[in-house]
């Protein structure tokens, strides 16, 4: 719940603003003050008069005007606000928010104010690739502001890539972790991705975990106000600036890191797919074919990371994922068993609109004495509601 708390909702030039509507109605319903700043190219693109209805407030939009500024000023606004979200925030407004300008009154805001930001980028996804916005984007975060998405698919020019702004849902969901801080002071650590395990120095072994429900781990934890070590398997994806990301390649690097930052942690997610085994022997030079006959590859098992975590670490919450194809709850509820985890997130690999590489999840969270099921949405929303849940449970140590 957001209840009391000062919300700024700021719009921009961008196909996306009319989604700002239903995000606004979101914050509105949790009991929040919201006030709207939209650029002149926002308003270009959903009515004020519609985002004035919505919020209750009348919408501020310019900086040098007398009336608004003898109102509620750019410097009381920022003051206002206990957390600032740019939804849809565009590649211009983004630009000059990382260069630090205050040419217009949400950027002043910004410079002013010492509020939480929120940047939720939406873009064609040409711009959103464009070197210049990618250095923008890691020196917003580099100035502590949340860079919420973007997310991918097709998009409003018919492009398909990078650039969707996230649903409302997922913004909210974000801003509430950020309001209730359920997870202040606390140290996470979590693994994410593949392993690769090399048999020569061109092939590998490895499975097909896209990282992205371990990397929404982090953000949802990070945005309830833990601070996360990320030890991530060989992945295409990027986590935020104020996210600790320690890159490995082999389940026996991925280890070493987890025992090295163990020690620190509160909590323990092992949500990566960790190769259960590696060749025994890697060939310094690559295997050259020879179809004369069979390539017989001998395997040794990894160290089970999870295993050693619940063995010498009993004090922490730990949570491990498991990746099933059958019988998933109970599979998993084997797991959670044999390895002595507080929760275990099941989730069913055989389908394919959800889990490996898949935007989207639907999962089970289990516990000795219950399970909870969550019902199909994205990773991101997902990952906000396993934390949630494993709060409320109440099990933090
Ligand atoms: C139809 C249309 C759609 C646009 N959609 C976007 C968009 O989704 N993201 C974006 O960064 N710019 C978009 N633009 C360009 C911005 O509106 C433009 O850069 C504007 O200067 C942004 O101003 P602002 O950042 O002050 O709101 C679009 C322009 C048009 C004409």
């Amino acid at each position: 719940m957001l209840k009391n708390k000062n919300i700024i909702v700021a719009l921009t030039g961008s196909i996306a603003a009319y989604k700002a509507a239903e995000l606004v109605r979101l914050i509105k319903k949790s009991e929040a003050e919201v006030r709207i700043i939209m650029t002149d190219a926002a308003k270009e693109f959903i009515t004020p008069i519609t985002m004035q209805a919505l919020s209750g407030n009348p919408i501020h939009s310019n900086l040098l005007d007398m009336e608004a500024e003898a109102a509620m000023g750019h410097i009381e606004l920022a003051k206002w606000a206990d957390a600032i979200v740019v939804s849809p925030c565009s590649a211009n407004t983004l630009a000059k928010i990382s260069q630090g300008l205050g040419s217009d009154l949400l950027t002043a805001v910004i410079l002013a104010s010492e509020a939480k930001v929120f940047l939720a980028p939406a873009m064609n996804q040409q711009m959103w690739n464009a070197q210049i916005t990618q250095e923008n984007v890691v020196r917003a975060s580099s100035l502590g502001h949340k860079i919420l998405g973007p997310g991918e698919g097709e998009q409003a020019c018919g492009d398909i890539g990078s650039g969707r702004m996230l649903e409302p849902e997922e913004i909210f969901a974000a801003l509430e972790a950020f309001s209730l801080s359920l997870l202040e002071g606390k140290k996470v650590l979590i693994t994410a991705g593949p392993t690769q395990e090399p048999i020569d120095p061109v092939r590998y072994l490895s499975n097909h975990s896209s990282g992205k429900m371990g990397y929404a781990l982090a953000e949802a934890a990070e945005a309830a106000g833990a601070s996360v070590t990320l030890v991530s398997g060989p992945v295409n994806l990027r986590a935020s600036s104020s996210i600790e990301v320690i890159d490995v390649v082999t389940a026996k690097d991925m280890f070493a890191e987890v025992k090295r930052s163990i020690e620190a942690a509160d909590i323990f997610i092992g949500c990566a797919a960790v190769a259960d085994y590696s060749p025994v022997n890697t060939h310094s030079q690559k295997i050259k074919k020879n179809l004369n006959e069979n390539l017989l590859l001998e395997l040794e098992p990894n160290p089970d990371i999870l295993k050693f975590v619940s063995e010498n670490y009993s004090n922490k919450t730990i949570i491990g994922f498991s990746a099933e194809t059958e019988n998933v709850e109970d599979f998993a509820r084997e797991k959670l068993v044999a390895k002595n985890l507080d929760f275990i997130v099941a989730n069913d690999v055989s389908r394919n609109d959800i889990a490996f590489n898949a935007a989207e999840n639907e999962v089970l969270i289990i516990s000795k004495d219950k399970t909870k099921a969550l019902a199909k949405a994205s990773k991101i929303l997902v990952a906000h509601q396993i934390l949630n849940y494993i709060h409320q449970d109440s099990l933090l140590h």
